[in-house]
């Protein structure tokens, strides 16, 4: 890969605000972008504003998480110019009747992708980030969103377990856990004016920085590390009579 054909920023549910600040962040610094989801049109808008906006290189690619077999088809098409990172934005939010849709969409189609890129990684020597936003609700499960609490869980040991397997690879995976982020996920549900309320900018930057250094796990804000060791603390004989 040569000065003049840096490898690709893959953005995976580019739609989300986070999603879009990081691409914005990214293009301000010349970083070449793959935009990825489900709804192209809104990705095509996206891509053009980046491209006016800072002169960008992005490229946008459909991806439905939902449905098994993406991920792979996904990962041979980024075979065709390995990846400096490959950061997963895209997660749903639901009730006990959505846990398996979540169990896909926010789990298993990451999964399937980072394996199938780090796979391919393997082979061409490209040593891609992976990145995957998961959530502090994996953290601990509380009755008011114990089902999306408990796919971001399963993700969180599934990364775990995927940067242990590849760290003598030298492949680095990244867990990033926001708290509240004012995006449509939060909205009507946690007060705008919560001084815990990130930006998604803030998230971003965090996120950015992240990639650039040598975190494992990221908590976003930053004050979401303590406040989730004090609540994953509570001896869970006082925790079950909370209302959380
Ligand atoms: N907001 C928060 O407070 C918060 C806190 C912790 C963690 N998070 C996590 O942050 C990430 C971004 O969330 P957000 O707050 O920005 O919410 P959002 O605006 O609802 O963004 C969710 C993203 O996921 C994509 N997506 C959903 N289902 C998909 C599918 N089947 N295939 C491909 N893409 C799909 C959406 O695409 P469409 O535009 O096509 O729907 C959208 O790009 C999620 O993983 C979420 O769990 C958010």
């Amino acid at each position: 890969m040569t000065e003049t054909n840096p490898p690709p920023y893959v953005v995976v549910g580019a739609t989300s605000p986070i999603a879009r600040a990081y691409a914005a962040d990214c293009a301000a610094a010349g970083k070449p972008l793959l935009l990825v989801g489900r709804d192209l049109a809104e990705l095509e808008l996206i891509a053009a504003d980046l491209r006016v906006r800072h002169r960008a290189q992005v490229a946008v690619e459909r991806y439905d998480a939902s449905l098994p077999g993406e991920g792979r088809r996904l990962a041979r098409t980024l075979a065709v110019r390995p990846p400096a990172a490959v950061v997963a934005f895209h997660g749903i939010m639901g009730g006990r009747d959505e846990f398996a849709a979540m169990l896909q969409v926010n789990c298993a189609s990451i999964a399937e992708l980072f394996e199938s890129v780090a796979d391919q990684a393997a082979q061409d020597g490209g040593e891609p980030v992976l990145v995957a936003v998961s959530s502090v609700a994996g953290d601990r499960g509380r009755q008011s969103n114990y089902p999306y609490g408990a796919s971001k869980a399963a993700l969180d040991a599934y990364l775990s377990g995927l940067r242990n397997r590849l760290h003598p690879l030298g492949l680095r995976v990244v867990t990033v856990k926001p708290g509240f982020v004012r995006t449509k996920l939060t909205e009507g549900k946690v007060n705008p004016r919560s001084p815990l309320l990130a930006e998604p900018a803030q998230v971003a930057a965090d996120i950015r920085r992240a990639i650039e250094g040598s975190a494992d796990v990221v908590y976003t804000r930053w004050f979401w590390r303590p406040i989730m060791a004090i609540i994953r603390a509570i001896p869970e004989s006082v925790f079950k009579r909370l209302k959380l």
